[in-house]
């Protein structure tokens, strides 16, 4: 078990004689800050305030994951892990609270590798979906994987929160079409989905990053895409019919054949690469190797939440929601139909809850380093206002769009509780998070791999 005080001299002593030094980053070293901020997306998690880990690891192998795991066992070191670095609250590199932990980077574990005939492809968790899409594209136009729009997300987080992105109503989500993964439990041990066994398989695919193990890689089903698809961008003010517009879509999004995410005319014809890189750029000059960057910027501050919605707003509410987006601080959101392939699915199937909903909301506010009070009030009020049109009982949240505000766990004698963690809990996962958490009573007892906002062990007798 896990000593409940941690030694980090040893700890990191235990790296050095395990893993090449030049892949461990102590706060001393001068590349330190550099690393650490790398794949940052959010000032708000970078300043001289924010809890920092003890060391940045950046494994070139399994055996380096597997040896850091093992050292923080042995000398009550936590790890947290880092794909993309995307997360909404920044817990793949910081802690909300104080306490003593390293990161495991895997930007530097980002293979994929196609297999044509198969129509299958082993992708690292270290990887970009930018990266992914690009790989998979570039020799075959004619195959894709459905997954998120922002070409800079991590594999890994991605996968383990479900993926929601353009195709899902054609496909799915990423994690409907995973066939197997690679995965370091909280022993050490390298499992592939055989090992693990299928609960905790179904875990891993949606039931969010940094509870269960560290995933490696995954191995995905590709999915036909036409040589060419087709893409539009209509700008429409509330004069020009908006409300109008969005009340009626609630209604035919979706229920629209599987091809379609949206209606539209004003469309232009492209490959699926290019789309992707139309959706991220809005330009459809941009190379698509602009996918492969890894760049990220740290000048926008943000906060975000999220929503389901499962009976359509009426046009009357549709205009007293844009009259929000009038108010001072005010920021945007997106709806992203469901429907189709992603509704088909059964509720259990995955850990992903969400599935006979309308559409989900993602609400997004920016400032620029003011504080952001404007914008967190506006973002406070107007989910408030928005909650008597949401999912109920409970109002169902996405854990890809992470948000503390909604709960963080309860620790009790140094075990997150299953009670504390049901508050948020059961709005990412409704029903399956009871479930999720038996999954980590047998896989993780001691609770090693945690954040504020981890599957807690399902306690025994429950
Ligand atoms: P990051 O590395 O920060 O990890 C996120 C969480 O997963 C952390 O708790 C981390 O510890 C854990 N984790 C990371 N790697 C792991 C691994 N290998 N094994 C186990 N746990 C791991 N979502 C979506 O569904 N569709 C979309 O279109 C978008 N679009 C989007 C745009 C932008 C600009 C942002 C910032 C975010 C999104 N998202 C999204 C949300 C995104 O899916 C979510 O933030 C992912 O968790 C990011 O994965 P990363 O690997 O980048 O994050």
């Amino acid at each position: 078990s896990v000593p409940s005080l941690a030694s980090p001299d040893d700890f990191l002593q235990c790296l050095r004689e395990k893993i090449p030094s030049e892949l461990v980053y102590t706060q001393s070293s001068s590349s330190f800050a550099g690393v650490l901020v790398s794949s940052i997306r959010s000032p708000r998690f970078f300043t001289n305030t924010t809890v920092r880990p003890l060391c940045v690891v950046t494994p070139t192998d399994a055996s380096h994951v597997q040896a850091a795991v093992l050292c923080g066992r042995t000398q009550g070191v936590r790890l947290r892990v880092r794909s993309g670095g995307h997360d909404y609250e920044g817990l793949s590199y910081r802690s909300a609270r104080p306490e003593v932990f390293g990161v495991v980077d895997l930007a530097n574990l980002r293979a994929v590798s196609v297999n044509q005939s198969e129509t299958t492809a082993w992708v690292d968790s270290g990887a970009t979906i930018g990266e992914l899409y690009y790989t998979i594209a570039k020799d075959n136009s004619q195959l894709a994987f459905p997954a998120g729009l922002c070409p800079t997300i991590g594999v890994g987080g991605h996968f383990s929160g479900g993926a929601i992105g353009m195709m899902m109503r054609k496909y799915g989500l990423a994690v409907d079409n995973v066939l197997d993964a690679k995965l370091v439990n909280a022993n050490g041990d390298l499992l592939d989905r055989a090992g693990m066994g299928e609960d905790l398989f179904w875990a891993i695919r949606g039931g969010g990053g940094g509870s269960f193990g560290i995933v490696l890689s995954w191995k995905v089903q590709l999915v036909q895409v036409p040589p060419t698809v087709t893409m539009f961008n209509i700008a429409k003010t509330i004069d020009q019919g908006a409300a109008d517009i969005v009340t009626r879509w609630q209604d035919v999004g979706p229920s629209l054949p599987n091809d379609l995410t949206m209606t539209s005319a004003d469309c232009q014809s492209m490959t699926w690469l290019q789309s992707v890189a139309f959706i991220s750029f809005w330009n459809r000059d941009t190379p698509v190797e602009a996918l492969l960057s890894r760049t990220t910027s740290l000048s926008t501050y943000t906060k975000n939440k999220s929503d389901y919605v499962q009976s359509a707003i009426s046009k009357g509410v549709w205009k007293d929601i844009f009259s929000w987006f009038t108010m001072n601080g005010a920021g945007l959101i997106i709806l992203e139909p469901h429907g189709g392939f992603i509704g088909s699915v059964p509720t259990d199937a995955t850990p992903y809850p969400h599935r006979s909903m309308l559409y989900n909301v993602q609400y997004i506010v920016f400032w620029q380093g003011d504080g952001g009070a404007a914008a967190n009030t506006w973002l406070g009020n107007f989910y408030d206002f928005m909650g008597q049109y949401a999912s109920k009982n409970p109002r169902q949240a996405y854990v890809n769009y992470r948000d503390l505000d909604i709960g963080q766990n309860v620790v009790v004698d140094d075990v997150t509780t299953f009670d504390g963690g049901k508050v948020w809990g059961e709005q990412y996962f409704a029903s399956n998070f009871q479930r999720l958490a038996s999954v980590k009573a047998a896989v993780d007892p001691t609770n090693y791999f945690r954040n504020e906002q981890s599957i807690p062990p399902l306690a025994q007798g429950r």
